[in-house]
């Protein structure tokens, strides 16, 4: 496990989600996910995924669970949330320090980084409330032989593909965000900060560019087949 982290330290988040720390010793991957009770296929995807954008074994990755996609996303939430948005906020708050840098403009990365803290708020949110437990209640639903007619009439109210149809692409802003302080902020006197929360902005967006894909490309199609095994019982159920 050791050799993943000196091969891309950025997994160390990762790993985090899965209740994985530091002082790995010389445990192998499959020793470390088995005292943790974790799926070794699902975790070796999850991390190859993240290391490499390009390896996205769709197939694959659609045998895995629902819920266990979601115990992952809910988990990437919870670090946007609450590591994060607020490390990028302090240090963009820590600006306010830097007499070179004009009030002005100090306002109009505060101003930009609260609206697009917002958004991605609101998306999450969505998620939680709405999306990801429909998802479980029809995982439960598929598995229980005595599911009612009424359980399963309700969940067919929804369907997963309103929520691809409007799935926005929480990515987009902070592009903009970056180019402010690539292009347009005058040079502080010391660019280090802007430098770290520049970093800080790009890594947040290959995290969510990752955690995105997995919900559009893994996700949805698994619930696309939940939801026709639903239809089908239903049709059943109709005979
Ligand atoms: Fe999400
Ligand atoms: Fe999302």
């Amino acid at each position: 496990m050791a050799d993943v982290i000196h091969l891309n330290h950025h997994l160390l988040h990762v790993l985090n989600r899965f209740n994985i720390h530091l002082g790995f010793g010389d445990k192998t991957v499959e020793t470390i996910c088995n005292e943790h009770d974790i799926h070794l296929d699902f975790f070796l995807d999850i991390v190859n995924t993240f290391h490499d954008a390009s390896y996205f074994p769709l197939q694959h990755l659609q045998k895995f669970k629902a819920g266990m996609l979601i115990n992952y996303l809910q988990k990437t939430h919870a670090y946007y949330l609450n590591v994060k948005l607020p490390e990028i906020a302090s240090y963009i708050e820590r600006l306010n320090n830097d007499e070179s840098i004009l009030d002005a403009h100090k306002k109009l990365l505060a101003d930009f980084f609260a609206d697009y803290q917002h958004e991605l708020i609101v998306h999450i949110n969505k998620e939680e409330q709405r999306v990801y437990p429909y998802i479980k209640k029809l995982e439960k639903v598929l598995q229980n032989d005595s599911a009612s007619r009424e359980e399963m009439e309700e969940l067919s109210n929804y369907s997963i593909h309103e929520y691809e149809a409007e799935h926005d692409d929480v990515e987009a802003k902070l592009f903009d965000l970056k180019n402010i302080i690539i292009k347009y902020l005058p040079p502080p006197k010391d660019s280090r900060l802007l430098n770290v929360i520049l970093h800080e902005l790009f890594e947040l967006e290959l995290d969510l560019n990752n955690h995105g894909h997995i919900e559009d490309l893994i996700l949805v199609p698994i619930v696309d087949k939940m939801e026709a095994a639903l239809r089908s019982q239903l049709t059943q159920f109709g005979q």
